[in-house]
């Protein structure tokens, strides 16, 4: 077994699938999607990184809003507008309370990580950047967390600089560390990778970052689904997350950023709800989080957010980061075991993702034959294209996990990869 692999393996095949502590069985009751069928055979979900499927709780919350109390928010004095409100505020506290936040208002709405990245780029770092200042980000970033700073490259002039990673997928912190200078304006770091599943030593960055002065934003999309977040004690300035990778709906996500940091921001976009008060003579600002919501907001999807994360809180986050550890645990030592399988990624500290390669069979061809016996992966690159092939590889077909998944889905995919590997023999 190879020194990387993780240790252990609580998983109980015989015990209703319990899996360190979490009732997968029981959890499985809660998400209707995984009684359906996929090409004559039970689904099995494999593809929670890219996006997770939702709870009961997540459905009938939406649905509850949308017969109940549909209205606009922060606008009407009608009871529906308040109830409408109540909701999408109370979403906002609950989401800050997930995410260990000083205070609701520290929580900003949007679309997902990807516009509060953007958010951080247009509003708070391009107002102050030029020539000769430093964006440095690292070699296993999303292309969330890359193109939104080119593009700031190109309009300010400032550089964007990378910081390397090894052959198991981890960040080269020393490396990281001798690029630090007065320079580096801000760093972008991915929490977890979502094509390596490498969780980095965020903690850790910050405090570097700490001593020159450097803000972090942290990229959390793959890891407010798998582990509890505690933003005070990472000590970033931001952090983005996504509400559709973390079981909630897709089209709200958000930022967490200090009070005093929101505060000193311009506006990002223009509209509604973002201003105090308008005339064509000039304009006031609405305080955050309100300064960075225009138009109407997502609204169902926050009180859907909301709902998920009751739904994550329920089951306890550090029961959930444990039991997925033990399933990557077992499906690591499972997949390695086929012949020709070679697992790209293999940090010391991952979470539920594993990308593979198996023989010189293209990956779409693995994603496209595996659909076949009802399992949902997915291939290519990940919108991760520096990070995959930095390992020499346009693609990869990759598995990762969810509080739903089960041993015995494991073994299914160990078996159908077995079979496809047979077909191109
Ligand atoms: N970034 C998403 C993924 O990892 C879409 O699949």
């Amino acid at each position: 077994m190879p020194a990387w692999m993780p240790p252990g393996s609580g998983v109980d095949k015989e015990n209703g699938g319990r899996v360190a502590g979490l009732d997968v069985e029981r959890i499985r009751t809660d998400f209707p999607i995984l009684d359906r069928e996929v090409h004559g055979k039970p689904l099995v979900y494999f593809d929670t990184a890219a996006s997770a499927q939702r709870p009961l709780a997540v459905i009938e919350a939406i649905d509850d809003f949308y017969r109940r109390y549909n209205a606009n928010i922060h606008r009407g004095v009608h009871t529906l507008s308040q109830e409408a409100t109540d909701a999408y505020e109370a979403a906002r506290a609950k989401v800050a309370g997930f995410l260990n936040a000083d205070s609701a208002g520290e929580v900003v709405f949007t679309r997902g990580t990807t516009e509060a990245i953007n958010l951080v780029a247009q509003s708070f770092l391009r107002p102050t950047i030029g020539p000769g200042d430093e964006i440095l980000i690292t070699h296993m970033e999303h292309h969330a967390n890359i193109v939104p700073w080119q593009m700031l490259c190109e309009q300010t002039g400032a550089e964007l600089r990378v910081a390397p990673i090894n052959e198991r997928g981890e960040l080269e912190l020393s490396a990281l560390k001798a690029m630090l200078s007065e320079r580096v304006k801000l760093i972008g770091i991915v929490h977890v990778s979502n094509a390596l599943g490498t969780i980095n030593p965020v903690a850790e960055v910050c405090s570097a970052a700490r001593a020159f002065g450097i803000p972090v934003l942290v990229d959390g999309a793959q890891a407010t689904p798998h582990q509890a977040v505690d933003v005070q004690a990472l000590g970033c300035a931001f952090y983005c997350f996504s509400g559709h990778k973390m079981y909630g709906p897709t089209g709200i996500g958000g930022l967490w950023a200090r009070r005093e940091t929101l505060q000193a921001m311009p506006p990002y976009q223009g509209g509604g709800e973002m201003i105090s008060v308008v005339s064509f003579e000039g304009t006031t600002y609405n305080d955050p989080p309100g300064r960075f919501e225009a138009g109407t907001p997502h609204i169902a999807g926050a009180i859907g957010l909301g709902a998920a994360v009751d739904y994550l809180r329920s089951l306890g986050m550090d029961r959930v980061a444990a039991a997925e550890a033990e399933l990557l645990a077992y499906a690591t030592r499972a997949m390695s075991e086929i012949d020709g399988l070679r697992i790209v990624g293999t940090a010391a500290h991952k979470a539920g993702v594993i990308s593979f390669v198996l023989d010189d069979i293209h990956p779409n061809d693995i994603g496209t034959l595996i659909d076949h016996y009802g399992i949902a992966i997915r291939t290519g690159h990940h919108c991760a294209m520096p990070a995959v092939k930095y390992f020499g590889l346009p693609a990869t077909a990759r598995v990762s996990f969810g509080i739903y998944n089960k041993p015995a889905e494991v073994d299914q995919l160990v078996d159908a990869l077995r079979r496809i590997k047979d077909m191109f023999a």
